[in-house]
């Protein structure tokens, strides 16, 4: 199955929200392969918004990240790039429906709790920038035959 990278961002963290947002990733029935609680170094961070360097937010942006501890995690499953992103609302809290992550949790774009990742691409890309890989691990799912026809 396809794997997606999702961080709890510092605010979600110091919020107290990782339970929650695990719970949700949970019950949704993706499979956890990968979590560790991180503090991104510039140069890690910088690498992981390289598409967004030209932004004027982009130092601030960096800045927000570095602010405290983020939870790091790699969930696997069927679709789950574009399933996950679908949890996680819009960029812009202000637009993310309730009953999404972004939608229930937080008000403003630049604390908006949660990162994953856009595309399949991104994601093997973000995976390998976050994970070694022997930090991500293969257990066996023995639920599967209950979320997957
Ligand atoms: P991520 O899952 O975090 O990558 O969010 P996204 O894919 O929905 O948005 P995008 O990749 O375009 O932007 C990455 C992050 O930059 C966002 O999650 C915000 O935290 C921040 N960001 C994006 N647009 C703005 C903005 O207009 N102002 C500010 N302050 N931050 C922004
Ligand atoms: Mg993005």
């Amino acid at each position: 199955y396809e794997r997606t990278f999702i961080a709890v961002k510092p605010d979600g963290v110091h919020r107290r929200l990782v339970g929650e947002i695990i719970r949700r990733f949970e019950k949704k029935g993706f499979h956890l392969v990968g979590m560790k609680l991180v503090q991104p170094s510039e140069p890690l961070l910088k690498e992981h918004y390289w598409g967004l360097r030209q932004k004027p937010f982009f130092s601030g942006l960096i800045e927000y990240m570095r602010s405290g501890p983020v939870v790091a995690m790699v969930w696997q499953g069927l679709d789950v790039v574009k399933m996950a992103r679908r949890m996680l609302g819009e960029t812009d809290p202000a637009d993310s429906l309730p009953g999404t992550i972004r939608g229930d949790f937080c008000m403003e774009v630049g604390r908006n709790v949660i990162h994953g990742s856009d595309s399949v691409k991104m994601a093997q890309r973000e995976i390998s920038l976050w994970f070694n890989p022997d930090e991500l691990i293969c257990w066996e799912n023995s639920s599967q035959p209950w979320r997957y026809q």
